[in-house]
């Protein structure tokens, strides 16, 4: 398996992450959110995302989650019982590289209600269609793609490819 075609460049990334950024700082403008990221394929999306908005008062917190192994997702989430108890009373954004099946956000979104958030809303940056399993909405999102596995700008297949500057289709090994 191996990187193929480009299907986001760094240019498009860019622009769409500075878009975000604006959108997101007229609406916690005022506000003390704090932006919860998924680690680890929210690493760039997060970062760029903190640069890309123009408010004094984020807190940043990060969470450890994982549900795939290869390109499938396993239907099991680990790392949701490491969020701690300071959600309580709080505007929540989740950070979140991708929308595929739902389950991962709809876990963490259900976690983070028991922990007392008053507000949770979700980023991400791509969702993938017709994939999803759990009704589960973004309130923002970054790219709609098709159902195709990616890796890069954070993504990773098995730990790998993370680094690249692009999003591109992971390939099948020609036989
Ligand atoms: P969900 O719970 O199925 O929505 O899965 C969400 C998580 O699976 C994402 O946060 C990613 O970490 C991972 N994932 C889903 N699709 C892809 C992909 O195409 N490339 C890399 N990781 C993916
Ligand atoms: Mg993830």
């Amino acid at each position: 398996m191996r990187p193929g075609r480009t299907l986001l460049s760094q240019t498009q990334i860019r622009a769409r992450v500075k878009q975000l950024g604006r959108d997101l700082t007229r609406h916690y403008r005022g506000k003390q959110p704090l932006f919860l990221g998924v680690m680890n394929g929210a690493i760039f999306f997060l970062a760029d995302l903190l640069r890309a908005v123009d408010l004094d008062d984020i807190e940043i917190a990060c969470v450890r989650l994982a549900s795939y192994a290869g390109t499938r997702s396993t239907g099991k989430l680990r790392g949701l019982a490491a969020l701690g108890d300071s959600f309580k009373g709080r505007d929540v954004l989740i950070v979140d590289d991708i929308l595929d099946t739902g389950r991962t956000l709809a876990a963490l979104v259900a976690r983070l209600k028991e922990l007392g958030a008053t507000d949770i809303k979700i980023c991400v940056l791509l969702h993938k269609r017709g994939t999803q399993k759990v009704p589960i909405k973004a309130d923002w999102t970054g790219f709609p793609i098709a159902d195709e596995f990616v890796v890069g700008y954070g993504l990773d297949y098995n730990g790998r490819y993370r680094g690249l500057k692009q999003i591109r289709v992971l390939n099948e090994p020609a036989c």
